[in-house]
């Protein structure tokens, strides 16, 4: 799918419409200077492409598409339907989106969209035919990029057509309103409906709204967002068969929370993804590794395309640093890695104007006489080096369950503890496998997870009870899994599941647990091994009682003093671990490390921290690479004799990768 795009892809954003035509010239000599071979355009030109309602000028896109394509550089073409032209609004003033505190957004942004809006649904659909129309059959055109980031900046809308198109929605999902009212529990603060018509979203209430009203309303603005991009897809398809269509995603947790990924992968022909580095006081490049192993899961381990990330800083944090030198190559490259069949930017040039003229660019106001215009033409280089990779697939270690939508129900209020964070235990159970040197896939819960000998779940408030039994199978056939508390607690509707908790999970982790105690701000409770080793944990912990597992560690004070705080239940051919404490990074690392003992996972004691090794293969052979985020040289041991496809060396046994430079080797078949 992504073969049109040229063997990897290298480029960015190019938003020739913010510049006179000469400049065009000069972009096109310098997207050649750098190696680029593609370009994604038009996303925010629907103003210019339809001035009026039904009148269009394509005369300035036709001259683009073509002067790319004399140029050998192929287009990721955009349907500009995330900003509605100012004419449209003023027809239309109900297509802008209501916040939950029914505060109506303005035109003079982007992405204020009602996704319930006919009068939207419908001028979207025409500017889309008449791109595929003109378009479809250029042979420059390799892709369709749908939208912009759906999902961000606003998703739900509050309007009544939104309301409306709710109510649609949940009569379609319940058909009764019988059984609406059981999976609301309506009975709970006399909120039982008579008439469909009462039903609303779930607005700012005087204290907590249902809670399965909010999840409810959560999935229905994904799926009606999702159905707009299906939508456009359709029509592209229809009128221009042939061209992949995608919509760019930002799959990393701290990017986008509203979007169910696992079902928008389903819905795309190629998945593409947008990942920024956070200054969040993690590890970036762990955070980038983690964004990277989740979009190639919702590929199902198909190739994806990195379709935008920054050559040096962004604009919008509070404080925005500059990458360091050869960071920017490590960030691409570490996509790669991770199954990116290329690497492309936001943007091609820096803005003059607008509100992200401080947003790094590959081409910057300083010019080509600078260090990101270097490192710029290097990596293209780089990336044409490593041409023969295209297509081939990383190489997983272990599983992650993530499910966005448990996420969803975990965050709503009036939790045992409201600082315990479904993502913060993700972010870190996938921070101890990066620094095992685990490669990890992500999965669904329900999906099948007989390849993986580890199985970890960071936070799993809600699984369904096919969830639970998919664990079950998973280990009695063999699988070794781990699980964090306070998962397995309710079902869909955010109901608990029946009996003591962890309902869907008691079976597999064998055990109860009788009661939570969340521990205070800065509470600490003290862990005991068996062999008189220490842990701690903090935040959170629990009466367990075992029904056929086994303490491991045992907490020594705190309220649950003598009671289990790790244990293992072995259950047909596997095992399985539960953790009922938050565990910091060298305890969590402990557990880790027995539980991969138990699955058969050889250590990797030889690699030196921070740096990255991640396999590709295929059918051209077998593809290491190596991303060294230290400052000093490190020696990986690699058990064969190859080529080093950046810089043509050869190696024997260990490769030796400089203070931050990334390595990629073929090893000899
Ligand atoms: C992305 C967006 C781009 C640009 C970029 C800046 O989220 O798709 O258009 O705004 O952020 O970091
Ligand atoms: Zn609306």
């Amino acid at each position: 799918m992504l073969s049109r795009v040229g063997r990897l892809a290298y480029g960015g954003d190019y938003n020739p419409e913010q510049w006179p035509e000469e400049v065009w010239q000069e972009d096109v000599r310098l997207m050649r200077e750098a190696g680029v071979t593609v370009v994604s355009v038009g996303i925010f030109s629907w103003a210019l492409l339809e001035p009026e309602p039904g009148v269009h000028d394509f005369g300035w896109l036709d001259r683009v598409i073509e002067l790319l394509h004399v140029n050998g550089i192929r287009v990721d073409l955009g349907t500009p339907t995330v900003v509605p032209p100012a004419w449209f609004y003023a027809a239309h003033p109900e297509a802008l989106p209501v916040s939950r505190e029914g505060v109506r957004y303005g035109f003079g942004s982007r992405g204020a969209i009602c996704h319930s809006s006919e009068a939207y649904r419908q001028a979207a659909a025409g500017i889309t035919e008449q791109l595929a129309r003109r378009y479809g059959s250029h042979p420059a055109v390799a892709m369709w990029h749908v939208h912009n980031e759906y999902g961000v900046p606003v998703s739900a809308c509050y309007c009544d057509a939104s309301v409306a198109e709710f109510r649609r929605w949940l009569q379609i999902r319940y058909g009764t309103l019988g059984a609406l009212n059981q999976a609301w529990g309506t009975a709970f603060w006399g909120q039982h409906y008579t008439d469909w018509a009462h039903i609303d979203a779930p607005r700012i209430t005087p204290t907590v709204a249902n809670p399965a009203q909010q999840l409810d309303f959560a999935r229905f603005t994904d799926e009606t967002i999702r159905g707009n991009f299906i939508a456009e897809r359709d029509i592209l398809h229809r009128l221009a068969p042939g061209i992949p269509v995608t919509t760019n995603f930002m799959t990393a947790l701290s990017q986008c929370d509203s979007m169910d990924y696992w079902a928008w992968g389903k819905a795309v022909d190629v998945v593409t993804n947008d990942h920024y580095l956070m200054t969040d006081g993690r590890r970036t490049h762990v955070n980038l590794a983690m964004a990277a192993d989740l979009t190639r899961s919702v590929a199902g381990g198909e190739p994806w395309l990195l379709l935008e990330h920054s050559p040096s800083g962004v604009n919008w944090q509070r404080r925005n640093p500059a990458k360091r030198p050869g960071e920017m190559a490590r960030n691409s490259l570490g996509h790669v890695a991770r199954g990116s069949d290329g690497a492309m930017f936001f943007q091609w040039r820096q803005s003059r104007y607008g509100a992200e003229k401080f947003h790094s660019a590959m081409l910057p106001h300083a010019g080509t006489d600078s260090r990101v215009w270097r490192e710029v033409v290097q990596l293209g280089a780089d990336i044409g080096a490593l041409a023969e990779i295209a297509d081939s697939r990383t190489v997983a270690d272990a599983a992650i369950l993530w499910d966005w939508q448990s996420w969803w129900a975990q965050k709503l209020e009036w939790r045992p503890s409201q600082d315990n964070d479904a993502r913060e235990r993700a972010d870190s159970f996938y921070e101890t496998l990066y620094d095992r040197h685990l490669t990890v896939d992500f999965a669904h819960p329900e999906a099948d997870l007989s390849a993986y000998p580890l199985v970890v779940v960071p936070a799993l408030y809600l699984a369904t009870e096919a969830a639970g039994r998919n664990l079950l199978s998973y280990v009695e056939g063999g699988g070794t899994l781990v699980v964090s508390y306070f998962s397995g607690i309710v079902d869909e509707h955010d109901t608990v599941h029946p009996g003591p908790v962890p309902g869907a999970l008691r079976d597999v982790l064998g055990l109860t647990v009788e009661e939570f105690a969340p521990l205070l701000d800065g509470e600490r409770v003290r862990i005991e091994a068996a062999d008189g080793s220490e842990l701690a944990g903090d935040l959170w912990a629990e009466f367990v009682v075992p029904q056929g597992a086994d303490p491991v560690w045992t907490y020594a004070d705190g309220p649950a003093a003598g009671l289990p705080a790790v244990t293992r239940h072995e259950l047909g051919q596997g095992t399985a671990w539960y953790v009922s404490t938050r565990l910091g990074a060298a305890e969590l690392d402990a557990v880790i490390a027995t539980a991969a003992g138990d699955a058969g996972i050889a250590p990797r004691d030889d690699l030196p921290r921070d740096v990255e090794v991640v396999r590709r293969t295929g059918e051209h052979g077998s593809y290491l690479f190596v991303i060294n985020h230290t400052g000093t040289e490190a020696k990986v041991p690699v058990d064969a004799s190859g080529t080093e496809l950046l810089t043509g060396e050869r190696f024997a046994g260990v490769l030796a990768v400089p203070p931050g430079a990334v390595r990629v080797v073929r090893a000899d078949g």
